[in-house]
Parts: structure tokens; sequence; C-alpha cells
């Protein structure tokens, strides 16, 4: 249902111009901005960056950015969105489930969990990563609340 595939120019104007709702706009950077800052983090040998378009077939629906944090041996879901007009279709669940398995073949490298982070209120978000067995660790970053899978 859900496939990965690589930013590259032909695909990239779409990506940039994906969108939440408006009420949603607090739960997810703009994906211009998660670019950019892949573009900065891959100066930074310590935190590799992971971005994918995700599509249903030829459709794109969505953005994920991962990380790989080569200190604390993790990866990290750091941006997570499907576009507005595809939303409860299943495509979140779909993405989350084919996220995880892409992580457990450890393509940048080994690591004994993944991490993530949401607002208070994002109950949407929180409620889809529970459903996969994400733990909430007591941390905070920023606002945001940080969740654990074991791996
Ligand atoms: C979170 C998000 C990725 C979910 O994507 P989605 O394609 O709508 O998710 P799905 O259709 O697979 O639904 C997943 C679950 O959430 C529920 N859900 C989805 N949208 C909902 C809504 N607006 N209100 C209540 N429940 C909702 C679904 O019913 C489903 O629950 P179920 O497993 O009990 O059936 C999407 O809402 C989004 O992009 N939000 C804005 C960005 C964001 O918050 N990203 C996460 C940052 S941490």
């Amino acid at each position: 249902m859900i496939q990965l595939k690589k930013i590259t120019y032909e695909n990239f104007y779409d990506v940039i111009h994906l969108k939440v709702s408006p009420s949603q706009k607090g739960f997810v950077a703009p994906n211009l901005f998660s670019l950019a800052e892949a573009y900065v983090t891959s100066s930074n040998d310590l935190c590799i960056p992971i971005p994918f378009a995700v599509y249903n077939k030829k459709t794109l629906v969505g953005f994920v950015m991962l990380s790989y944090e080569k200190n604390e041996n993790i990866y990290t879901i750091w941006r997570f969105m499907i576009d507005k007009k595809h939303q409860n279709k299943g495509y979140g669940k779909a993405l989350l489930k084919e996220t995880v398995s892409y992580i457990k073949t450890f393509p940048m490298g080994p690591a004994s969990a993944i991490k993530l982070s949401y607002e208070p209120e994002n109950i949407v978000a929180k409620s889809l990563y529970a459903s996969f067995g994400f733990i909430e660790t007591g941390e905070v970053d920023g606002n945001e609340i940080v969740a654990k899978l074991d791996l």
C-alpha cells in the first residue's frame, strides 16, 4: 500500500507542497523546513537524516524523515505527516508499519530503539504510536512528549 521513495528533483516540489490541516500546523514543521534541516544536519557526522516521499502507488500522500543518531545508538522518527487530502484512509498506520520495518533493516547501522516525540495535544499521533508499542519515556523535548520503541 505504502512505498518510501527518495526525494529527487522530480518529486521535490510536490513534497514541499504537501500540507496538514490548519489545526495540525503546530504538530509538524513544514516539509521545506525539514528538508533544509536535513541538508544542514548532513554536515554533522553524528546525526544522519533520512527523508522520504511517501507514495500509495503513484500518488504522493505524505512525507517522513528519520534520523540515525550514532552516539545514542537509536533511530528517530523525526518528521511524520500525511497530506490533509489523504488523511483518515489508513495511510498513517501503513506508513508507520513501513517505517518501523525499514528501520529494522538497520540501514545506517545498528540501534537498540526508535524514538519520537509529539505535542501533548496530538491525540491522533499519540494513539497511533502507542498502538505500535511506543512507550512514553518520561522525557520531554521542548514541549513534546518523548516515546520509545525498543528493537
Ligand atoms: C498523524 C497522522 C500522520 C495520521 O495519519 P492518517 O493517515 O490520518 O492516519 P490513519 O488514517 O492511518 O489513522 C490512524 C488512526 O488515527 C485515527 N484518526 C485519524 N485521523 C483522525 C482524526 N482527525 N480524529 C480522530 N482520529 C483520527 C484513525 O481513526 C485511526 O485509528 P484506528 O487505528 O483506531 O482506526 C496525520 O493525522 C497527520 O499527518 N497529522 C499532522 C502531522 C502530525 O501530527 N504528525 C505527527 C507528528 S508527531
